[in-house]
């Protein structure tokens, strides 16, 4: 099959090129690196050239909330609009548990309308909606301390290693198209709280951990379970404490 993989230099890009490539489709690797913009266009049509499949597991290079929400809306109206153009039979993107659920209005809100604007596409497609990466923990568990002490949300959390969610968008890039939304979470669930501790305990930190009714996900209010998934999804194998001993 020809894939294209935008975002293919990325934590899950990388890896999912990877995989592809092992399994042997024909790859194209395509990112700002590689003179390919998901935002301007530049390169998009010559990428997208005879390809199966679109994979995109693009990033915004911001958190910020007003600069995410363009960055998804944008390129996602630009990378379908150019899909359509080359009959693309299955556009694959990667997206965040819960998203549908949560009142936000900056980089969450702009994941939802991307989702959107991929299902409203007319181009057959597939959602894989995945919890937050082992990698992101530490920076999860950083942005909870205030003046040396965490305050946890009074929220579950459901770590999943990268290299399985990579592994699961690289499977679902080769089925045909489900025109739904996957869920992929780690193999437990866990408080803000237990994250945290687990975190800083494997930097060596002792912090002390307040479970903090006003605490947020990076700005996002959440509620006890509206970063985990339901019954029934499909779940990965290595916990956090595995990941972080390693
Ligand atoms: N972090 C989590 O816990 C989590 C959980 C579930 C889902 N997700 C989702 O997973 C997706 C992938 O995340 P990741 O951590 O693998 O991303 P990442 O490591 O930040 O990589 C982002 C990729 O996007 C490319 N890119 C950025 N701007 C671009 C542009 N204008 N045009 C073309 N390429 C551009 C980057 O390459 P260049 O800089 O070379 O362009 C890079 O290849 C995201 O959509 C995220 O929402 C994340």
């Amino acid at each position: 099959m020809k894939i294209t993989v935008v975002g293919a230099t990325g934590l899950i890009g990388a890896q999912v090129v990877e995989l592809l490539s092992a399994a042997g489709h024909d790859v194209k690797a395509a990112s700002r690196s590689s003179g390919v913009d998901a935002v301007s266009g530049d390169g998009v049509g010559a990428a997208f050239e005879g390809a199966d499949v679109v994979v995109d597991v693009l990033n915004s290079p911001t958190l910020e909330p007003g600069p995410a929400l363009e960055f998804f809306t944008a390129s996602a109206t630009t990378l379908l609009a150019a899909a359509k153009k080359a009959d693309v039979r299955h556009y694959v993107v990667l997206s965040i548990v819960g998203v549908g659920s949560i009142e936000a209005d900056g980089y969450l809100h702009g994941k939802h309308l991307q989702e959107q604007l991929v299902a409203d596409s007319g181009v057959p497609y597939t959602i894989v909606r995945a919890t937050q990466f082992h990698e992101f923990t530490e920076g999860i568990a950083g942005s909870l301390v205030v003046d040396g002490q965490v305050h946890a949300p009074d929220a579950l959390i459901q770590p999943v290693a990268a290299a399985e969610v990579a592994g699961v968008v690289a499977g679902v890039a080769t089925e045909a198209p489900h025109n739904a939304v996957l869920n992929f979470g780690g193999p437990e669930k866990m408080s803000f709280a237990d994250l945290a501790r687990a975190v800083f305990a494997a930097q060596g930190k002792d912090l002390p951990v307040v479970v903090d009714p006003q605490a947020t996900y990076f700005g996002v209010p959440v509620q006890q379970n509206s970063l985990v998934t339901d019954d029934g999804a499909e779940l990965g194998t290595t916990r956090l404490a595995e990941w972080l001993d390693r």
